[in-house]
């Protein structure tokens, strides 16, 4: 193929959603009237929407097709056995049961397997997971390797579990009190970024010498798998499918939320091998979401994910994806725009602080920079840094602040276009380049927890 900056496309446009960038007045309005919190905002107010990549996706022709063949029997559906089919080829576990969405997977694992006091280790738990641990009075623990914590750090797989930090963690407080251990792939929280195969063969070893459940956190799975297949030694002639394949072989199951890389709006997905453990998880599922052949989806979105499954496999699909991503970081880094590296797979990780250093973290810079995208193109991105992490510590009464302040632009799969992501580009190169104008904000209204969702903020 000609050398371009990421591959075309591989789809063409059959269907199309109108969006439009409303006047320059009308944006300071919504924002004034949204207390300059983004999540507080409509829709329709948005050029171009990346707060996330999760079930915001286009499905295919395909999936659409498959939607309207959906069984909606309330057991034994058609479509039910029909998933079955993809879950058992793709991942090779035992059992499965659908769920609504990932963190429903999550709170039924852990209502199952959790009790008061556990620990729960991974490389970096998903904020939905590690407050599914804490509902259940557990303790999720992170040990991912130093170098995540590094922007500039170029590490190929920069999503590893530290294994030292796992075996020292383990012999400190007890097999007894680790009724499982996790890894993400990719790893969202630390910016998308892949565990290498070694370092997952690693782990297992580590959690099963332990006996010690593994499971892993498969929302982008995919992802992981194709980063694997291109940096990793040995297995750039295996099929991404084939690379998955021995990926699951190495845990006991898996929880998943189907809205990333089995690109449907709503679904999720719990695996494992172990029998007793698996009707344990049946019972609390027919508690919590509904009977195990269809676990709170209707039929058509249990086909739809299905047909999905598949086409998150398909390389031409991930190349162009993950070049997508790639893209429009080097668009930014070109602009002098610093970004986590390198590159994760799902979006693209803002440096906010670096762009506003004057602007001081109590002052939330990433916020900061997540209005100033939208006053000037009408993009919404996520700010990841003190609005979202920093909290009081009850012990000593001071803040304690992330290391980092970003505002992550995650991709919906399928979405947009190249000529989207310049634009996108193009309007933070903007903004950099009357940075030292831009100002902090300050809280209006913060709940105590989650407080993201609902702040207000006022300018300074
Ligand atoms: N695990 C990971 C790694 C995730 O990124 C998410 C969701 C979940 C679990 C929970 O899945 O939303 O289907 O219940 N991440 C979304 C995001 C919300 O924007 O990164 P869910």
């Amino acid at each position: 193929m000609t050398k371009h900056p990421y591959p075309p496309e591989p789809f063409r446009i059959k269907v199309v959603e109108p969006i439009r960038l409303i006047p320059r007045e009308a944006r300071e309005a919504a924002l004034k009237e949204a207390g300059y919190n983004l999540f507080l905002m409509k829709a329709e107010d948005m050029f171009i929407d990346l707060l996330t990549d999760s079930g915001t996706g286009a499905m295919s022709q395909e999936q659409w097709a498959a939607i309207m063949r959906g069984d909606e029997s309330y057991a034994g559906a058609r479509s039910y056995h029909r998933l079955k089919a993809a879950v058992e080829d793709v991942f090779g576990f035992k059992h499965f049961m659908p769920t609504h969405q990932g963190r429903a997977a999550e709170n039924i694992l852990a209502a199952v397997l959790v009790k008061p006091g556990q620990w729960v280790p991974s490389n970096m738990h998903f904020d939905t997971t590690d407050a599914n641990i804490r509902a259940r009075h557990g303790r999720p623990a992170n040990l991912v390797i130093d170098e995540a914590s590094d922007p500039e750090n170029r590490h190929p797989f920069k999503g590893n579990m530290d294994i030292n930090k796992l075996k020292a963690f383990i012999a400190k407080y007890g097999r007894e009190q680790i009724p499982m251990g996790m890894i993400t792939v990719t790893n969202n929280a630390g910016g998308g970024q892949p565990v290498s195969m070694e370092n997952l063969k690693a782990v297992s070893q580590v959690y099963h010498e332990n006996d010690i459940p593994f499971f892993i956190d498969a929302a982008r799975y995919a992802e992981n798998c194709f980063f694997i297949k291109q940096r990793e030694p040995g297995y750039e002639n295996k099929s991404v499918k084939e690379i998955a394949r021995e990926m699951f072989s190495l845990a006991d199951g898996m929880t998943m939320s189907a809205k990333k890389d089995a690109i449907v709006n709503i679904g999720g997905l719990l695996c494992l091998n172990d029998d007793t453990l698996f009707q344990n998880l049946k019972n609390e599922l027919i508690l919590r979401e509904g009977f195990p052949t269809y676990g709170g989806l209707a039929g058509r979105d249990l086909d739809a994910m299905a047909v999905g499954l598949y086409e998150g496999l398909d390389e031409d699909y991930l190349s162009y994806r993950l070049g997508q991503t790639a893209y429009l970081a080097s668009r930014l880094n070109d602009n002098g725009i610093p970004t986590i590296q390198p590159t994760g797979g799902h979006g693209v990780y803002v440096n906010a602080g670096a762009i506003f250093p004057h602007i001081p973290n109590y002052e939330f810079p990433a916020q900061a920079l997540a209005v100033e995208l939208y006053r000037e193109g009408g993009i919404r991105g996520v700010e990841i840094g003190s609005v979202m992490f920093a909290c009081l510590d009850p012990e000593d009464n001071t803040w304690h602040y992330p290391a980092l302040e970003l505002l992550r632009l995650a991709i919906p799969r399928r979405t947009y276009t190249q000529s989207h992501l310049d634009y996108v580009a193009d309007c933070l190169a903007a903004i950099k380049s009357r940075a030292n104008k831009v100002k902090g904000y300050k809280f209006t209204y913060a709940p105590e927890l989650l407080r993201h969702f609902t702040a207000r903020f006022e300018p300074l």
